[in-house]
């Protein structure tokens, strides 16, 4: 195989205009801005509106990530979303690129809950790496506002909609240094968000389930204890693949589930609290688009900069986990 590199050349990020703040959350259920901010360090999310779209959201995302890079969208050869709150459960990622006018681009979603960009930004590396394609799209946007049981205050709190998006091209070196993957289907139960088919009797002795889900379920002490202890080990292993110590990474970015989790993590790998990139307090768990969303502010406010060492860590339902390190720019 040939020997072509990675680089991660632009980012975009887009978000609802709609604030709710933990005050605005008292109204709902049974709950306080200082309990939610203690446990989880998440003081407001944005909420898309009825007439708001995952894909309008990816869209905006993706315009910025693709003006980024100096590329054109007819330049791209493939678009990935990662998403689990599609607008249509065929798939989004077709409905981006026509409103890109990337018509050259081939589009699919890619579904792995809060680990999503980073299985997709693996994913995505291996078209290039094969020689296939040149410049990739990769998408992580969620709207699990949509989702949430808005009567749960042990999962309402928690969530808010948003996108992120960056752009991946062939590159002379190779910026993807490391990664490591895992999922474990035996501890499914402990987050899901299922289908649960109402049954329906077409004709006599003839059933079938009508399509139906279940608002998101979570055991949340169970998540917590699988995130501190699995994270670390991922990145340790992404490290390892990548031939770095973890005193090299310039920026953490966890996915941005509880500041809690973004704490402890950090502390098992002795990284400092400067180098832990947080935006959660302001957007709360975005799911699928908290990384991009988090570097992307985190490239435009100048703090990572060309050739800084980038550790992000995705987590969340399948379970899946997964690391990937990387240095930002060509
Ligand atoms: N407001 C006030 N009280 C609440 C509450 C809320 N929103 N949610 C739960 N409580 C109560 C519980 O009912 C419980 O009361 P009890 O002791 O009288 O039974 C008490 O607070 C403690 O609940 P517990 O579930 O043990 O809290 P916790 O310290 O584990 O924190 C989470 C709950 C959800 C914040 C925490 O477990 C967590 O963040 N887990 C990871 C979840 C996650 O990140 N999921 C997404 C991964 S992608």
């Amino acid at each position: 195989m040939q020997n072509i590199g990675i680089a991660i050349t632009g980012s975009g990020s887009a978000l609802p205009a709609t604030f709710l703040d933990n005050q605005a959350l008292t109204k709902l259920v049974d709950t306080s801005d200082e309990w939610i901010t203690t446990r989880t360090g998440i003081r407001q999310r944005r909420l898309v509106n009825q007439s708001e779209s995952l894909s309008g959201l990816a869209t905006l995302a993706s315009q910025k990530a693709i003006a980024s890079s100096g590329i054109s969208p007819q330049e791209l050869d493939l678009i990935i979303l990662a998403t689990s709150t599609p607008d249509d459960m065929f798939g989004s990622a077709c409905q981006i690129q026509a409103q890109l006018g990337a018509h050259k681009a081939v589009a699919f979603d890619l579904t792995a809950a809060c680990s999503g960009f980073v299985f997709g930004l693996v994913t995505a590396a291996q078209y290039i790496k094969t020689g296939v394609y040149k410049k990739v799209l990769m998408i992580g946007a969620d709207v699990l506002s949509r989702w949430v049981d808005w009567q749960d205050r042990g999962t309402c709190i928690l969530f808010g909609d948003g996108a992120g998006a960056v752009v991946l091209q062939a590159n002379e070196s190779d910026r993807l240094l490391g990664f490591e993957l895992k999922s474990d289907g035996t501890q499914n139960k402990y987050l899901n968000l299922a289908c649960t088919p109402e049954p329906t009797e077409l004709l006599p002795g003839v059933h079938v389930g009508k399509g139906n889900f279940q608002p998101i379920t979570m055991n949340g002490k169970e998540v917590y204890r699988f995130a501190v202890q699995k994270v670390p080990e991922v990145i340790d292993k992404a490290l390892f693949h990548a031939n770095l110590t973890v005193d090299q990474i310039d920026w953490l970015i966890l996915h941005q589930a509880n500041q809690r989790i973004l704490d402890a993590v950090a502390q098992r790998l002795n990284i400092p609290e400067h180098k832990v990139i947080s935006n959660l307090a302001e957007y709360g768990n975005t799911s699928a688009a908290s990384i991009p969303l988090a570097l992307d502010e985190a490239v435009r406010q100048g703090k990572i900069k060309p050739n800084d060492i980038v550790a992000a860590s995705g987590f969340g339902a399948g379970l899946t986990w997964g690391a990937a390190i990387f240095q930002w720019g060509r």
